[in-house]
């Protein structure tokens, strides 16, 4: 507990002092973030997680064969969980005697849930959830017996390139050969698709990239005035990035107990939260680029929105 709250006190101490400011998307990610991003996914301009999740119901057999064909007993990990909703059709389709599922999350909260709804669903499987960020949770993934490892919903796309190719390569370092690696990621298209996606109508993505906000004060003791803050996303198609901001309405001040700061914010000015990375075939071999992790196969669903891409280790 302790532990997350130091790390989350020393990075918005950093990303406060920079110029644009910033507060890292991983922050998001409290009990009220977890249900506003349930709800992100189920928004109709949020076409990422129904894109994908077609994918597993419609080629769950493929996909089941292309991750676990070669194993006999293994671990299944999956990085960044969430709710488990599209997993669920993988977990129907392995064997359960052959597999502990091992969900991942930053949030302790979701992985909890997630671990009552699978025992729930598939009382078969034995389940060994684990909390901790992405870079954390790579200590956990150093096991003896093979691995497939999922890491979907383009949750990838929320590292800049340098750090995904830097977490991929470390991910791949605790893999052994023949181990299997699942990314799933949204692919670039217009900006007329991809920026409703971050700026929908009903304002769910407001409110969840504003409740960072509430959770500093909730957690840190700051007196941040929500309603002073809007959210502004932007998508550059040329770099396909989204890049989500909160604007700031008027000029204040805002302090932060728990890191002794006050920060000074002037009107117009915009606070970095977010980008979500869209991808091609270049920007994935950036991304696995000396990772020793070779391309078996690519799943699309029919629209061609999403792609879910499966690596295995050299
Ligand atoms: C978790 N991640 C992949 C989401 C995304 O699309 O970047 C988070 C999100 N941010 C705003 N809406 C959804």
């Amino acid at each position: 507990m302790s532990d997350y709250l130091g790390l989350f006190k020393q990075e918005l101490k950093e990303g406060l002092a920079e110029d644009p400011k910033r507060i890292s998307s991983k922050w998001f990610y409290d009990k009220r973030g977890d249900e506003l991003f349930v709800q992100i996914m189920q928004l109709p301009e949020y076409y990422l997680t129904r894109a994908e999740e077609e994918i597993f119901k419609e080629q769950t057999s493929q996909l089941a064969d292309s991750l676990t064909g070669s194993f006999e007993a293994f671990d299944l990990f999956e990085l960044g969980a969430g709710d488990g909703q599209k997993t669920f059709h993988l977990l129907r389709e392995l064997d359960p005697k052959k597999f502990i599922y091992r969900p991942i999350d930053i949030s302790s909260n979701a992985v909890h849930k997630l671990k009552g709804t699978v025992s729930f669903e598939f009382p078969n499987v034995q389940v060994d959830p684990i909390v901790g960020e992405y870079f954390h949770a790579l200590e956990h993934l150093k096991s003896d017996r093979p691995k497939a490892i999922l890491f979907m919903g383009s949750n990838i796309g929320n590292l800049l390139d340098d750090r995904a190719n830097d977490f991929l390569k470390r991910l791949s370092a605790t893999m052994q050969s023949g181990d299997t690696l699942l990314i799933g990621v949204d692919l670039k298209k217009p900006k007329e698709i991809v920026l409703p996606a971050y700026n929908d109508s009903a304002g769910v993505t407001a409110a969840f990239n504003l409740n960072v906000l509430e959770r500093i004060n909730r957690e840190l003791g700051g007196d941040f005035v929500v309603q002073n803050f809007e959210h502004a996303p932007v998508y550059n198609e040329e770099d396909g990035i989204a890049y989500s901001y909160l604007r700031s309405t008027k000029d204040q001040r805002v302090t932060i107990e728990a890191i002794n700061g006050y920060y000074e914010f002037s009107k117009g000015e915009k606070l970095f939260t977010e980008i979500s990375r869209k991808y091609d075939d270049a920007a994935l071999e950036v991304i696995t680029r000396d990772t020793s992790l070779d391309l078996m196969n690519r799943f699309f669903d029919e629209a061609h929105l999403f792609c879910d891409a499966v690596y295995r280790k050299r």
